[in-house]
């Protein structure tokens, strides 16, 4: 499949199209953004890992019956995916209190909830990513009541997979970010990434950040955790 123009550069990838109007290509940088697009870097080799982790967990996921945009890994950085309009929204699950939410309900970051969260965000840079609730999503068209209630079946089942997944290889899913679009037949899909740069992942004994929370807080090791968190899902 012959990668042709770019059609979109965002904060962490370039989308390409191809010789086949239903499919894109990924293209995977080491660009690294926080507090929308605020705070800049690089992380060397996060391309090349959240590729391969992201398509990881979308054979995973589909193998459990959550339809998703990936087609194939065509290289280190690179995948073929689906076309779809992304519906956009930054759904959120949280199983364990951190970030915003330990921020914004003034809460310490660590407190394991009886059963997970989700809240959605109106994905949108200008107003810098407001959270909104679902009849606000409604109100403003950016779904219908069908694909919201399909998103949310969808985006716990996600979790119930990963969370088991990653308590296999000794990490804690304490929250992610999952975006979703519509195929040309109007169904709904998983889309974007799943990575450490879109997972907060803590060692289930330590506690230890294995995420990008070691680059939006200056904690060091950045790419180490990256590199770690590719070693339990792929060894060596
Ligand atoms: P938050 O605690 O900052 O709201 O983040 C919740 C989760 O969403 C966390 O795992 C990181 C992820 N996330 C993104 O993938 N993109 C974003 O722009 C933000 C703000 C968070």
């Amino acid at each position: 499949m012959n990668r042709k123009e770019m059609l979109y550069e965002g904060k962490a990838k370039k989308v390409y199209a191809t010789d086949d109007p239903e499919i894109l290509l990924v293209d995977y940088k080491d660009d690294a953004t926080a507090f929308n697009g605020q705070k800049k870097g690089t992380i060397a080799g996060k391309g090349a890992i959240n590729n391969r982790v992201t398509n990881f967990m979308m054979r995973l996921l589909e193998k459990e019956g959550v339809p998703t945009h990936f087609v194939k890994e065509i290289s280190d950085r690179e995948t073929l995916v689906k076309k779809v309009s992304i519906i956009p929204l930054e759904v959120i699950i949280r199983n364990i209190s951190a970030g915003s939410f330990a921020k914004h309900y003034g809460v310490e970051e660590g407190i394991v909830f009886p059963e997970p969260t989700i809240e959605f965000s109106y994905k949108n840079d200008e107003l810098g990513d407001p959270l909104i609730n679902e009849y606000h999503a409604f109100a403003l068209g950016l779904a219908s009541k069908e694909e919201i209630a399909e998103i949310k079946r969808l985006a716990f089942k996600v979790n119930d997979v990963m969370k088991a997944y990653f308590k296999s290889l000794n990490v804690d899913l304490v929250d992610f970010k999952l975006e979703f679009g519509r195929l040309s037949d109007g169904s709904v899909v998983l889309a974007d990434e799943i990575s450490p740069d879109t997972c907060r992942f803590w060692d289930s004994e330590t506690h230890e950040k294995l995420d990008k929370d070691r680059f939006r807080r200056d904690l060091g090791n950045v790419e180490d955790a990256y590199e770690e968190m590719m070693k339990r899902i792929f060894g060596k």
